[in-house]
């Protein structure tokens, strides 16, 4: 990798504080390369419910948290989620925060992957891809994979010791980071 660090901010659709999704994340921050910053962003537990009367124009009604969010997200380089499926679905948390996203300027094109720590979640995924293709953000699809991290008590330290599953996350952030690198 060449060139300045990228500034990845990492996101967990699920803000429970076992989360498999979260600690697939940090994970991903100990494994991450040195051309790569990953920063895990907690705006999912305070954002306000979105209203579009509140997103206005010029802004001046957005409630702070929802312009720090879109601010965040507009200077990383790229957006990594790691979300369940709840059912069906992505969380209503996910969601709230994507859909405070639609009206940015700075949010199409953003390069985004998409991970997910349950083998068993299809229609979650297939719908996060779909309401980020809406957005026009830039799916890297080589990035975004299913990796089933087993049972309870997974942590950051244990999936980055699973040969297995640190393999398939570093074979991800690869993708991700050269993708946005070569800008495709
Ligand atoms: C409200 C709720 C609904 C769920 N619905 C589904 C579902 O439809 N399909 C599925 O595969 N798993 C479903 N799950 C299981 C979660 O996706 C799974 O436990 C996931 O690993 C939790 O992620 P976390 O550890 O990051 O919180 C559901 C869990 C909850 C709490």
């Amino acid at each position: 990798m060449t060139g300045r660090q990228l500034h990845i901010l990492a996101v967990s659709g699920s803000i429970r504080a076992e989360s498999k999704n979260r600690a697939l994340l940090e994970a991903a921050q100990l494994l991450a390369p040195p051309g790569a910053r990953i920063t895990l962003d907690w705006s999912l537990v305070t954002l306000p419910h979105f209203n579009p009367d509140l997103d206005t124009i010029d802004g001046h009604t957005r409630p702070p948290e929802a312009a720090h969010w879109r601010e965040r997200v507009g200077a990383a380089d790229g957006l990594l989620i790691s979300s369940p499926e709840y059912a069906h679905g992505i969380p209503g948390v996910l969601k709230n925060a994507l859909d405070w996203l639609v009206s940015s300027t700075t949010f199409p094109g953003k390069p985004v992957a998409s991970l997910c720590a349950s083998a068993m979640s299809v229609f979650g995924p297939a719908q996060l891809r779909e309401t980020l293709t809406t957005m026009n953000a830039r799916f890297v699809d080589d990035a975004s994979i299913v990796i089933p991290v087993p049972g309870a008590g997974a942590t950051s330290a244990t999936i980055a010791a699973d040969t297995e599953l640190a393999k398939a996350l570093r074979d991800a952030l690869d993708a991700f980071l050269g993708a946005i690198e070569r800008g495709s």
